[in-house]
């Protein structure tokens, strides 16, 4: 590992920014994420330099899932979020970002910002229901453990709700939000990881 990259299991993950490819491989195997054929996927630090990729996973995962159930127009309102590509760079400069790879192409990333909240987590489409997600959200919920993290807490998509309900996630409340003149309907969920601080 080159100098400044932290390993994915050690309490400096963000201070990442070395560009190692792999800090952690998952191949198809017990234990690891469900992965078509012989795919193999990595799980690294966020760079600046994936901003634009991070920004077509986002609208894709919104305009190819998100539409399970959303309507059209909210689909719409959803994706545009990344179109400020400097803004949206910036927000995920933040915290912990861990970016997935599949064969080499960037296919989903979240994000722990503060150290007690899961502010991100998207997979395209094509890449669903494969586990992806599941492998994000373990690295990310391992350094908010490893923080010292008493409770984790996300608002969640209608979408995401049963992933987090199957993360060990309850509901705390429902929430009704406004972007751009269209209402929201999205669930602020929380799960304890005893002890912390
Ligand atoms: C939520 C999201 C990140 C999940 O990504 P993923 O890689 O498909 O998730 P996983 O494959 O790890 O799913 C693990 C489990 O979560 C649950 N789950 C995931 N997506 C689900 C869906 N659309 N409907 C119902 N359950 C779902 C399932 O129990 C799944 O296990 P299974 O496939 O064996 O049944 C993805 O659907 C997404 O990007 N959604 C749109 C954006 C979004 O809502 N993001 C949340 C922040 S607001």
């Amino acid at each position: 590992m080159k100098p400044g990259a932290t390993d994915v299991r050690g309490d400096r993950f963000s201070d990442a920014r070395d560009d190692s490819p792999c800090l952690l491989a998952c191949a198809k195997g017990e234990g690891a994420p469900s992965l078509t054929g012989d795919s193999v996927m990595m799980l690294r630090a966020f760079l600046p330099s994936d901003a634009e990729h991070l920004a077509w996973v986002y609208r894709d995962a919104v305009r190819g899932l998100g539409v399970q159930a959303y309507t059209p127009a909210q689909v719409e309102v959803w994706a545009l979020y990344p179109d400020d590509l400097a803004e949206f760079g910036g927000r995920l400069a933040r915290g912990v970002t861990l970016v997935a790879e599949v064969a080499g192409r960037v296919v989903a990333f979240g994000q722990l910002e503060p150290d007690d909240h899961l502010a991100f987590l998207y997979c395209a489409a094509a890449h669903a229901r494969r586990g992806v997600a599941s492998a994000i959200y373990a690295a990310l919920e391992a350094q908010a453990v490893s923080r010292g993290v008493a409770a984790i807490h996300t608002e969640a998509s209608r979408i995401s709700r049963p992933f987090f309900e199957k993360q060990g996630y309850t509901l705390v409340e429902i929430e009704r939000v406004d972007r751009f003149g269209v209402e929201f309907e999205r669930f602020r969920m929380r799960k304890g990881l005893g002890g912390g601080r």
